[in-house]
């Protein structure tokens, strides 16, 4: 049996204590060895204020695995009581997500836990979103305590806590944690998969001209060097059933397609695809299916395993609200296997484990702990809720603009169709102006986005955007329609 004690601590070392019972500081194990740790309060103890080191007990003393387990979840305030508070959470445990999507009091209160730059209103989240206050003050204490403890954490704790955060990311994604790996971003992810195949002159690959540009660069890279065909299609905004999609894309298999790339959702218009339909598709051929949910994944309620799609890649930094780099590589169990790494793994990775994809080295250990922190806020708003608020916020100010003089929607008009995102241009104003404009005269920031067709700004609100913010943009974009 392991027991814990606390060592006496001089003041920058004391544990601090959350509201809801969640503590992080300095202990030793029975026999010991020091660490920055952090776990559940129990009840008794939980007050809500800085609390002495010798205050704090961990009563009855755990097995050390206990411990650990206990650190799983999260180590961070996230309960929505604390966040919003009782009345407000009582107040959405009764309504659908539809209807809370609509309380503004209770956006107005989570968007409490972000700081946000009063200097203009930020909707261009779907690059990078920040973190929520409480994530952001884990992470902090993360990087403190990975430094103090420096070699020690990486050889005595770094691949357990890696492994924990795996396990809550799997929960999220709804798939085994055998399929799953963490990686830095989606791009990491897509092109361990694109480089990870043994292609032979004359594979063909099938993607869209609306896929990400650098995915779409990764494999015109592999044609040159592999001497592979790269076939694109081009999605129309707004198609008249799920069968026109699934028909394009299949108009573009031969005999040797090999791979085909669907974007879940489009970057640049924000249109979802059916995915699932244009996999089941594609799997008639026997063509290995990748997908790009850089924007999908924590923004829209699914679990990956039933798109039936071969490998799904997402970044963590986006809709998760995650450290900066951190993002997921999901493989089917079946097709781990004839992946080749790009960097060679330990020698005692078995082939079908997907770790051998995403060995690094050395690298910044303290974001794989932060996930967990983000995890956790997003679990106690949950997924279902934050669909219906993004969708709501876009739905918002489309419907505000759509029609007006000059405004032209650049998002499919079926609101099954898209969810958070959405892109607006102006008749006779250059897509580059308009983002300037609106930032310079009206301080509002978003992205001109003028690629594969779509000549318009990207519109990405997120969970602490209000109506009112939006109301501004709508104005703005009415002021300068009207020239
Ligand atoms: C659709 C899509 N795929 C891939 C990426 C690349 O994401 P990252 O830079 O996090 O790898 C992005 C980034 O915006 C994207 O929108």
């Amino acid at each position: 049996m392991w027991s814990l004690r606390l060592l006496e601590v001089d003041r920058a070392e004391r544990p601090v204590v959350w509201p809801c019972g969640w503590w992080c500081g300095k202990v030793v194990w029975e026999g010991g060895v020091g660490a920055f740790q952090s776990g559940r309060v129990p009840p008794s103890s939980a007050s809500g204020t800085l609390r002495s080191a010798e205050s704090i007990r961990m009563n009855p003393p755990m097995h050390k695995r206990e411990f650990l387990k206990s650190l799983g979840g999260t180590t961070i305030a996230a309960m929505l009581p604390a966040l919003v508070g009782p009345a407000l959470s009582t107040r959405a445990a009764n309504l659908s997500a539809f209807e809370l999507a609509r309380d503004e009091e209770f956006w107005t209160a989570l968007r409490g836990k972000y700081r946000l730059n009063p200097d203009y209103i930020n909707l261009e989240n779907g690059y990078y979103s920040m973190m929520a206050q409480p994530v952001l003050e884990a992470y902090l204490e993360h990087i403190r305590a990975v430094n103090y403890r420096a070699a020690h954490y990486m050889r005595r704790s770094a691949d357990s806590e890696r492994e924990l955060s795996r396990a809550a990311l799997a929960r999220v994604a709804g798939c085994d944690v055998e399929e799953l790996a963490i990686t830095r971003n989606t791009t990491e992810s897509l092109d361990l998969v694109f480089a990870g195949h043994d292609w032979r002159q004359g594979d063909e690959v099938v993607f869209a001209e609306q896929d990400y540009g650098t995915m779409q660069s990764m494999l015109e890279l592999l044609a040159a060097r592999h001497g592979i065909v790269c076939r694109r299609v081009s999605v129309p905004l707004d198609p008249k059933s799920d069968a026109e999609l699934v028909e394009l894309y299949a108009a573009a298999f031969t005999p040797r397609t090999r791979l085909l790339l669907v974007p879940h959702m489009i970057n640049i218009t924000g249109h979802i695809l059916p995915v699932a339909k244009i996999a089941a598709r594609a799997h008639e051929q026997g063509i290995f299916v990748a997908v790009d949910g850089a924007h999908a994944f924590a923004h829209l309620e699914f679990r990956i395993p039933d798109l039936g799609v071969d490998a799904y890649a997402a970044s963590l930094h986006k809709w998760l609200g995650c450290p900066l780099g951190a993002g997921l590589l999901w493989v089917k169990k079946s097709r781990i296997e004839e992946l080749w790494p790009l960097i060679a793994p330990p020698a005692n990775r078995a082939k079908g484990d997907i770790r051998k994809l995403n060995h690094l080295g050395t690298h910044p250990v303290q974001t794989d702990l932060g996930l967990r922190d983000a995890i956790a806020f997003h679990e106690e708003i949950g997924i279902a809720r934050k669909e219906a608020r993004l969708r709501h916020l876009k739905q918002y100010w489309l419907t505000r603009l759509v029609g007006q003089p000059r405004i032209r929607i650049n998002t499919p008009s079926d609101p099954a169709r898209s969810c958070g995102i959405g892109n607006v241009g102006i008749e006779g104003l250059r897509t580059a102006e308009l983002e300037k404009r609106l930032f310079e005269e009206h301080r509002i920031f978003v992205v001109g986005i003028d690629t594969a067709g779509v000549d318009g700004v990207r519109v990405t609100p997120h969970l602490y955007t209000t109506e009112s913010e939006l109301d501004r943009f709508v104005d703005a974009m009415r002021r300068l329609a009207a020239g």
